[in-house]
């Protein structure tokens, strides 16, 4: 008996061990385009959403009956398994949205992923995500991002509006979300965000080079600078010289360590970012050293302005509309000095890889559409003219700019999934899913589902242009790449200007062509980014 219990536990274990095996086969399979997400015409949901029939409602199922990969498999063995299959490596970390995608293949539109620290619901279906944002509570909470946060209690600094939680994070948020989203704030930023883009387009004439003299040969590196000087601009109104010849150390040391705070974050929190300070691993010193780098320096260009600011206000000189975010959020009086540090920094750690990012996607994009290009020359030419500058009232008739920026949120979601803790028990496509659950809405794998989108693999921005033939009306809840609610992103409004602004003027002056014409896949450092470097060049357009 007890031989035959051996055997069975056997041949369970090495079924798991094949269906772990098989899901690494089927990520490389869909790293190389051969396979798709989803089944086309089947309904989104089995769940509560389509629960109008009572008589035809399957029972509902307990939360052990979830499905979930390397089920009744022990920790310890399951960990095992993961690292001789390399599911630990830095390869498999990179590609950890597709695998995501493949499990849904696997298992289903709803599944349950638990492995070391992690254990969270996984569901690619727009009902299932309506149902997940009606219980996200009063306080929304996203999976944690320990490696930060453990820094911050570490370093005795305060978590703000991206990092806090509760009571906490809602005082921040408070003061926070009102220079960051009303449009009159916004309306002041253009001026800003638009010389920065000028000097950009200076920047981008001055680096080029390759065979050609054409090539930004680290685009990246520029975009993220250009990212940085903007968001800069915006929330402390001062420049911090990247866009310059000579950058001054203080910006390059402040850049790397923003840099090396998402290089170090994928590795930091898998399995368990305590294991990762316990062992004071190379992944937790990168993440200790960049933060520590970032506050040192941010809190110093903070001091300097907090300064200034508090001087202005003496005088009298600025009222609300004309204040930066710095001074705004310093003259309400309601957070500490540390914390207004900590939001401001937070804000950039938010504004700065995700800007760019979207931007190397579009420019990825444009060059494989050059009929595009053409259309949004002309589209620019026409509501921008001759003017040099533009304003908020140019940025309204940017119809094309907005749909192409759209459309890459939705190919190249920066965030691809949005993560909450549920405040209370529900129940998610047919299973109960107990409070306190964390559930992450895969964006890359509904973008990609043809049940939403028509020609879901396809840049086609004119489907988000009402009106055209490709219209595309989808489910309200499968295009969230700013997240949704009162946890959104703060600075959507901020994020699409910087954009708009420097898309436009690009489209304006020049012609973008990929050296060497390839597909170029993504990874996960944090955030959806080019898996490799690209090799755009800009070329004047005559
Ligand atoms: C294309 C650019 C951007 C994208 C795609 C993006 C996307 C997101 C997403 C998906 C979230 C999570 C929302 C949720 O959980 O529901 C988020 C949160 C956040 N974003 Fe952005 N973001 C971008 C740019 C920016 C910029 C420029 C800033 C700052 C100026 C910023 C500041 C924040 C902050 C502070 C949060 C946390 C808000 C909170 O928890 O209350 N983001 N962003």
């Amino acid at each position: 008996m007890i031989r035959l219990c051996a055997l069975t536990q056997r041949r369970s274990a090495a079924t798991i061990v094949g269906r772990w095996l098989d899901f690494h086969r089927g990520a490389r399979a869909a790293s190389q385009g051969l396979l798709r997400c989803q089944t086309p015409n089947q309904p989104y949901s089995s769940g509560p959403q389509a629960a109008s029939h009572p008589q035809l409602d399957p029972p509902v199922k307990p939360f052990s009956a979830l499905p979930e990969p390397m089920k009744g498999m022990p920790g310890i063995l399951k960990f095992l398994v993961v690292l001789c299959t390399g599911g630990m490596s830095r390869k498999a970390q990179l590609k950890s949205h597709m695998m995501i995608g493949q499990l849904f293949q696997m298992y289903g539109p709803i599944l349950r992923n638990r492995f070391g620290n992690f254990d969270m619901v996984n569901t690619c279906d727009p009902d299932a995500a309506r149902e997940v944002f009606k219980v996200e509570g009063k306080y929304p909470e996203r999976l944690d991002i320990a490696p930060w946060r453990l820094h911050r209690e570490d370093a005795g600094k305060e978590l703000a509006v991206l990092l806090g939680n509760d009571k906490k994070w809602h005082k921040n948020r408070t003061v926070v979300s009102r220079p960051m989203l009303r449009p009159q704030s916004v309306a002041a930023y253009v001026l800003k965000i638009d010389d920065v883009a000028t000097d950009m387009l200076q920047h981008i004439r001055s680096v080029r080079a390759g065979p050609e003299g054409t090539e930004v040969l680290d685009l990246e590196n520029e975009l993220f600078k250009w990212a940085l000087e903007s968001i800069s601009a915006v929330l402390f109104n001062e420049r911090m010289g990247l866009l310059q010849d000579n950058i001054p150390q203080d910006a390059q040391d402040f850049i790397n360590g923003m840099h090396d705070a998402f290089d170090s974050l994928t590795r930091a929190m898998t399995p368990d970012a305590r294991l990762h300070k316990l062992l004071n691993t190379k992944s937790w010193q990168k993440n200790k050293q960049a933060w520590d780098t970032v506050f040192k320096i941010g809190e110093k260009v903070m001091d300097r302005q907090l300064q200034r600011a508090e001087e202005r206000q003496a005088r009298g000189e600025a009222d609300d509309g004309q204040l930066d975010f710095l001074s705004f959020i310093s003259s309400r009086e309601k957070l500490t000095k540390e914390e207004i540090y900590a939001n401001a920094i937070e804000l950039m750690g938010a504004a700065i890889d995700t800007t760019s990012t979207t931007l190397l996607w579009t420019l990825y994009q444009l060059c494989h559409r050059p009929d595009l290009q053409d259309k949004l020359y002309q589209e620019v030419t026409q509501v921008i003219g001759q003017d040099e500058v533009i304003t908020f009232d140019h940025l309204k008739n940017l119809h094309l700019f907005k749909a192409v920026i759209k459309e890459t949120l939705r190919l190249h979601p920066v965030a691809f999934a949005i993560t909450r803790v549920i405040q209370q028990d529900t129940i998610l496509m047919g299973y109960e899913i107990p409070a306190k659950t964390v559930v992450m809405v895969s964006l890359y794998d509904m973008a990609r589902d043809p049940r939403l989108y028509k020609h879901p693999e396809e840049y086609r921005p004119e489907r988000w242009l009402r009106g055209a033939e490709d219209y595309v009306d989808t489910h309200p809840y499968a295009y969230l790449p700013f997240g949704f609610g009162t946890r959104s992103c703060i600075g959507r409004r901020v994020a699409e200007t910087e954009l708009q602004v420097l898309l436009a003027k690009i489209c304006q002056q020049f012609v973008l062509k990929q050296r060497n014409p390839r597909v170029i896949p993504a990874m996960t450092k944090g955030i959806l980014m080019p898996a490799e470097k690209m090799d755009i060049c800009f070329i004047e357009r005559q």
